[in-house]
């Protein structure tokens, strides 16, 4: 089966999520994200995809982590997502920005009361002395907002990535993978088939 040419992307993307989501996958959500630094330096690490539109693929993480602070001074970044069991890579590369306050609280507020402790309770990044450091700031956020709703801190956001390239990847046997890429351009998105 060969991905029609004249997909939209977006769609294009949604059908092989949906996919994923019913391919007995754990986390389909999962997607490594490329950040780099200001002298071009990568880095990569896995995040959870927690929403997608045509405005972009939203992640949500503590602004002031290593990937916040790369993506502060270098505001482009690349997501790569596999789904062995459909044999399938989608790539998407793009200009990120921060979600507005609103969009992060409402995210913030669905978030199990643990999870939520534990944005509080995380320095995401830096340096920690032992596991017990981590357990004693859990504990001063659980008593702290023991009761009620947790507010969301200022350090912890989301960032949405605005696709300017969007490849899709198909295994096929033989090694005969199908490659379709999409970039953005004045009129449109411009549709190139390349070489596995
Ligand atoms: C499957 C998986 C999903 C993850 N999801 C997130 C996420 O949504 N947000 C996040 O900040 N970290 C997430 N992490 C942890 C990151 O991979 C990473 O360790 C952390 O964000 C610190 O990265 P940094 O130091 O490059 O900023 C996840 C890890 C794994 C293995």
């Amino acid at each position: 089966m060969a991905i029609a040419q004249d997909r939209d992307p977006f769609e294009l993307f949604g059908e092989w999520f949906g996919e994923a989501e019913d391919c007995g996958l754990k986390e389909p959500t999962a997607v490594a994200l490329a950040t780099a630094d200001e002298a071009g330096r990568p880095s990569v690490r896995m995040v959870l995809l927690k929403s997608h539109d045509e405005r972009g693929f939203v992640f949500y993480t503590n602004v002031e982590s290593r990937k916040g602070q790369q993506l502060g001074v270098n505001p482009y970044a690349a997501l790569c997502f596999h789904w062995m069991p459909i044999g399938r890579q989608v790539r998407i590369e793009g200009p990120v920005t921060m979600v507005t306050a609103a969009e992060a609280d409402e995210y913030f507020a669905s978030r199990q009361k643990d999870s939520q402790i534990g944005a509080w309770a995380s320095k995401q990044s830096a340096p920690l002395e032992g596991m017990l450091a981590l357990e004693r700031q859990v504990a001063k956020y659980a008593i702290k907002y023991g009761i009620g709703k947790v507010p969301r801190p200022d350090f912890w956001s989301g960032y949405r990535l605005a696709p300017e390239r969007i490849e899709f990847w198909l295994h096929r046997a033989s090694r005969l993978h199908e490659r379709l890429l999409f970039e953005r351009g004045d009129g449109g998105w411009n549709k190139q088939r390349l070489f596995p």
